[in-house]
């Protein structure tokens, strides 16, 4: 079950709820996560609504889904990009910016973001982790969490800072890890909650966003 939100990050002006914040929300890969997101968004009274989903990967299966729920979306392939992954991020931010995104949330996104990047969405970009924050960050966090023998596993969602899975933790939920689980029913269990927690904590981070 989700736990009661954290505080978000100090220093982020307090402001009243906006109704339909336009959030971009970035993926690589299934997309389950984004599709929680865009059906949490069609409830009238939800505070967000999806604007855009853009992948790094053109055959993200995430884009076809999105697609075909109605929403917006754009392949910006980071390959032809090389080495260069800020002026990958900066095609992603022109994109953002003519789709008047306002808020950003990850949802998959395999990319690890350039400080000007960051900089651009500081207090107005989320992720989702599939760790009880601060445990487990980076790869592979089911593993790590079944290497440490721990008896509760979960899912955070936090604000995005320029260290990997680093940044204040607006939510998280718990599950348990049972005899016998292996990394693949482990993720299986976390991502389920994963679904009821991201769209409960976008909510709440865009109504204590900063407006810009
Ligand atoms: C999720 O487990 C998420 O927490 C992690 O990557 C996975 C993405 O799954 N960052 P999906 O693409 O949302 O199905």
């Amino acid at each position: 079950m989700p736990e009661p939100f954290e505080s978000p990050p100090t220093g982020l002006p307090a402001e009243a709820a906006r109704p339909r914040r336009r959030v971009g929300v970035l993926i690589s890969g299934s997309g389950s996560n984004c599709m929680a997101l865009i059906a949490a968004a069609r409830a009238a009274d939800y505070p967000a609504e999806i604007a855009l989903v853009v992948s790094n990967r053109p055959d993200a299966p995430g884009l076809a889904k999105a697609a075909a729920a109605g929403v917006a979306t754009l392949a910006i392939d980071h390959k032809p990009f090389g080495k260069d992954r800020e002026a990958h991020e900066r095609a992603i931010q022109a994109a953002l910016e003519a789709a008047g995104v306002q808020f950003v949330a990850l949802a998959g996104y395999m990319r690890v973001f350039t400080p000007w990047f960051i900089g651009k969405w500081s207090g107005r970009m989320i992720n989702i982790h599939p760790s009880l924050l601060p445990a487990f960050p980076g790869l592979h966090p089911h593993q790590q969490a079944l290497d440490a023998g721990v008896t509760e596993a979960g899912c955070s969602v936090h604000w995005v800072t320029e260290g990997v899975d680093q940044g204040a933790v607006i939510g998280r939920a718990v599950v348990p890890v049972l005899p016998g689980d292996d990394e693949a029913s482990l993720a299986a269990r976390v991502l389920a909650e994963e679904h009821r927690l991201y769209p409960a904590c976008l909510a709440k981070a865009v109504k204590t966003s900063s407006a810009r």
